[in-house]
C-alpha cells in the first residue's frame, strides 16, 4: 500500500547572541546557582536582545533550515510557526516570516499550543500534506520567553530562555510501515479544566497588557511525566514500534527531572533522551527544534534512525510525534 509521509528533508536554529547565566540571575533575585542546577539541570539560557523579536530568531532558524534542506523559498507552499510570545497579537509570527523570506505564494499561520507548540504544528504540517493541500512545508518553533517573565518572581524567572527551530517537511511516498521515512503518526492531548496550573496572567481581551506567566510548578511536574510517558506509549503503539526501539527520544526541555523520570518510567536509558537544558533553558515551542538541530549536526540523529519528539505545555496541552528521520 503507498501512502503519503511527510519527510523531513533539514533543521536549523538559531539563539539570541547573550548569555544569562545562573550565577549572574542569583544578582538580582533571591535565587542560586546550586539551587537551578540541583532542581533543573539549567546552566544557563540566551536571552533576545532589547528589540529582537520572535520573527527575528524565527526567520534565522527558518534560514537555516532551508539551507539544511536544500530547499528554495519557491518551494514552499505553507509556513507554520508555532509559538506563544508573537511580535503583535496580530497578524501572525507566521507572515512575516513569508514576507521577509520573499515567499509570494501559499499560505502562513501561527499555532499556539504553548510549550506543545512544535508538536502541534507537526502535526497540522503531517496533516496538511497528507491531505495533499502543501506539498513542502517550512514548521519553525520560536519564542522570546523573557517577555513574558515576572523577573522578581523566582519561582519562574529562572527556568526559561529564547531561541527558535525549525524544520522542512516534504511529502514523499511510503509503504505504510514503520520502516517508512517521515511522520509515523503525531498524538495531540489537551485538558483545558487544568488552566490555573500554567497560564500568563493578561492578554489583549482581559487586561488589555501582555501579562507575565504563572505556574503551580509541583503541579505541573507530577502532569508532565505522567502525560509525557503515556503520549510516547500512544505513539509508539499506534505505529507498531517497541518503546525500545525508538533510537532518540527529543523531549520539550523543561526540566532534567521531567526527562530523567520519564526515562525511568519508561525504563529506557536516559543518554537516549537529547537534553540541551543546561544551555537553553525552556524556550517553550522552540526547545524541541532547538534540541534536533543539535543532535543531527552532532552527528547522533541520522538518516533513518526513530525519533521521538514530545512535549506538555499550558492548557494543559500535551503530545508526541513519531518520525524515522
Ligand atoms: N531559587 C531558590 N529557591 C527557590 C526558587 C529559586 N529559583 N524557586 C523556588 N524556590 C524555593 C521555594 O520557595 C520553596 O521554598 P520553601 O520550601 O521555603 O517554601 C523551595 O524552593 C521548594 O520549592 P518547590 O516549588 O517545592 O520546588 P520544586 O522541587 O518543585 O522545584 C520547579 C520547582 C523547578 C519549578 C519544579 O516544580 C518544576 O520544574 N516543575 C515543572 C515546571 C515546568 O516544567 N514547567 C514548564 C513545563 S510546561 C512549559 O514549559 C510551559
Amino acid at each position: 500500500m503507498s501512502v503519503i509521509r511527510s519527510q523531513v528533508l533539514g533543521c536549523g536554529a538559531f539563539l539570541p547572541a547573550k548569555i544569562l547565566t545562573n550565577a549572574e540571575l542569583a544578582r538580582t533575585v533571591d535565587t542560586s546557582d546550586e539551587w537551578i542546577r540541583a532542581r533543573t539541570g539549567i546552566e544557563r539560557r540566551h536571552i533576545a536582545a532589547k528589540g529582537e523579536t520572535t520573527s527575528d530568531l524565527a526567520f534565522h532558524a527558518a534560514q537555516a533550515a532551508l539551507k539544511n534542506a536544500d530547499v528554495g523559498v519557491d518551494e514552499l507552499d505553507l509556513i507554520i510557526v508555532a509559538t506563544t510570545t508573537p511580535d503583535e497579537t496580530f497578524p501572525s509570527v507566521a507572515t512575516k516570516i513569508q514576507a521577509r523570506l520573499g515567499m509570494t505564494r501559499g499560505a502562513a499561520f501561527d499555532v499556539q499550543a504553548v510549550c506543545s507548540g512544535f508538536i502541534y504544528g507537526l502535526s497540522v504540517a503531517d496533516n496538511f500534506i497528507k491531505a495533499g493541500q502543501a506539498k513542502t512545508v517550512l514548521l519553525i518553533g520560536a519564542e522570546t520567553m523573557s517577555r513574558l517573565m515576572d523577573w522578581n518572581d523566582r519561582t519562574t524567572c529562572v527556568l526559561f530562555g529564547d531561541g527558535a527551530g525549525a524544520i522542512v517537511l516534504r511529502a514523499g511516498e511510503g509503504a505504510g510501515s514503520a520502516k517508512d521515512r517521515g511522520v509515523l503518526n503525531t498524538k495531540l492531548y489537551s485538558d483545558g479544566r487544568l488552566h490555573d496550573l500554567l497560564y500568563v496572567d493578561g492578554g489583549p481581551s482581559t487586561t488589555g497588557t501582555t501579562g507575565f506567566l504563572r505556574m503551580q510548578g509541583k503541579e505541573v511536574f507530577k502532569h508532565a511525566v505522567i502525560n509525557i510517558a503515556d503520549s510516547i506509549l500512544a505513539s509508539a503503539k499506534e505505529a507498531g514500534v517497541d518503546v525500545a526501539e525508538i533510537d532518540w527520544f527529543v523531549p520539550h526541555q523543561a526540566n532534567q527531572r521531567i526527562l530523567d523520570g520519564t526515562a525511568r518510567r519508561l525504563h529506557l536509558p536516559g543518554e537516549r533522551f537529547i537534553s540541551t537544558i543546561a544551555e537553553h533553558g525552556n524556550t517553550s515551542a522552540a526547545s524541541v527544534p532547538l534540541a534536533l538541530a543539535v543532535a543531527v549536526a552532532d552527528g547522533r540523529i541520522k538518516k533513518g534512525d526513530l525519533v521521538l519528539m514530545e512535549a506538555m505545555g499550558g492548557g494543559l496541552t500535551w503530545g508526541a510525534g513519531l518520525v524515522r528521520w
